[in-house]
């Protein structure tokens, strides 16, 4: 049987915008916000200019496997592939290059994976993937699943996404309402930064809707070169708290000071230039990139009703797995 076959069942009856295309759904026809447009156009940009076969990739996609696992709670790939065999579908939401979705498929060759995702990504994902017949992609907003019924899926992933859609709280409500009960989402949101850099990056939120492609390109070209300049300075200050601006003091360099507090101006010299220019991009180029307090989070949570099989923080983000009662 087909993947295609398998999921029919579960979408939605007289769902007339879906159009099948070998492994590739498409919802057409839908209306987006204009954040969610330009949020959309933003990721398109940016994953246009990745190549699978680039320097790099390879060691990205190990990385981001390695933090996957800590951020929801997997002791090791094995742990992982063991928790998805119970699983007959799984739903990678805001799949970007597919590389995680391709992943789960390969862990577990008896689901069926969905991977959604709004942006163009998925027309290249869904041919570097083709290989793989229990992979299918979708382009979708993902806070509108209207297409599929409730209680569908035995994973749900969502991770580094749920913030950049246009209302990320009714976004959690939907992955959960398409998650089977007794089953689990994961789930990650960026954490709110001190007030400075809280205050520049919402300002910009709103001023880089003005700013075409090749402007955000140089503005993160720009904000790399900071980000390295200071990186050089390998001296350590003592920073005092400065609690009144959510400033947390401690020994650091200039760069994660600034980084933390002021501005984000990422460097990484073992991911080299380009991939430190586009997790600049990444951050300075949605429109939507909406920022929580771990109460905020653990509210959603609460209010779904759900069950925390994991937590995790870090300084830039909250997630974790949590498990639908009923
Ligand atoms: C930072 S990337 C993360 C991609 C992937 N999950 C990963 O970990 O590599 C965020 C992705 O979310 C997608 N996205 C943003 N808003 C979305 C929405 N409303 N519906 C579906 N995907 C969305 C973007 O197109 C982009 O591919």
């Amino acid at each position: 049987m087909s993947a295609h076959s398998e999921i029919a069942p579960f979408i939605v009856p007289g769902y007339n915008e879906v159009v099948i295309a070998d492994n590739l759904i498409a919802a057409t026809g839908r209306e987006f916000c204009d954040t969610q447009e330009q949020t959309a156009d933003a990721f398109s940009n940016k994953w246009s200019r990745f190549d699978y076969e680039a320097d790099g990739f390879e060691r990205r996609v190990q990385r981001q496997k390695a933090w996957y696992l800590k951020l929801y709670g997997f002791e090791s790939e094995a742990g992982l592939k063991e928790y998805l065999s119970g699983c007959r579908f799984i739903l990678d939401a805001g799949a970007g290059l597919g590389y995680k979705a391709a992943w789960f498929a390969e862990l577990c060759p008896d689901a069926i994976v969905v991977a959604a995702d709004i942006s163009a990504s998925v027309v290249n994902a869904s041919k570097q993937y083709r290989h793989l017949p229990n992979l299918l992609f979708l382009r979708c907003d993902i806070g509108n699943l209207d297409m599929f019924a409730d209680d569908v899926f035995d994973y749900v992933s969502c991770d580094q996404v749920i913030q950049h859609t246009a209302d990320p709280h009714a976004t959690f409500r939907e992955l959960v309402r398409v998650t089977k009960p007794r089953r689990d989402a994961s789930v990650y949101v960026y954490r709110k930064k001190a007030l400075p850099r809280e205050l520049l990056d919402e300002y910009f939120r709103d001023a880089c809707k003005q700013y075409s492609h090749e402007e955000l390109m140089e503005l993160s070209r720009q904000i790399t070169e900071l980000g390295k300049v200071l990186s050089a300075v390998d001296q350590e200050v003592e920073i005092p708290d400065i609690p009144a601006f959510g400033i947390e003091g401690g020994k650091m360099t200039v760069q994660r000071f600034l980084y933390w507090n002021f501005m984000k101006c990422f460097w990484n010299e073992e991911l080299g230039e380009e991939n430190s220019l586009m997790t600049n991009y990444d951050w300075y180029s949605p429109s939507q990139a909406f920022r929580y307090s771990e109460e905020e989070f653990r509210g959603w949570i609460e209010e779904a009703g759900m069950d925390i099989v994991h937590f995790h923080k870090e300084k830039a983000c909250y997630s974790g797995r949590f498990k639908k009662v009923e």
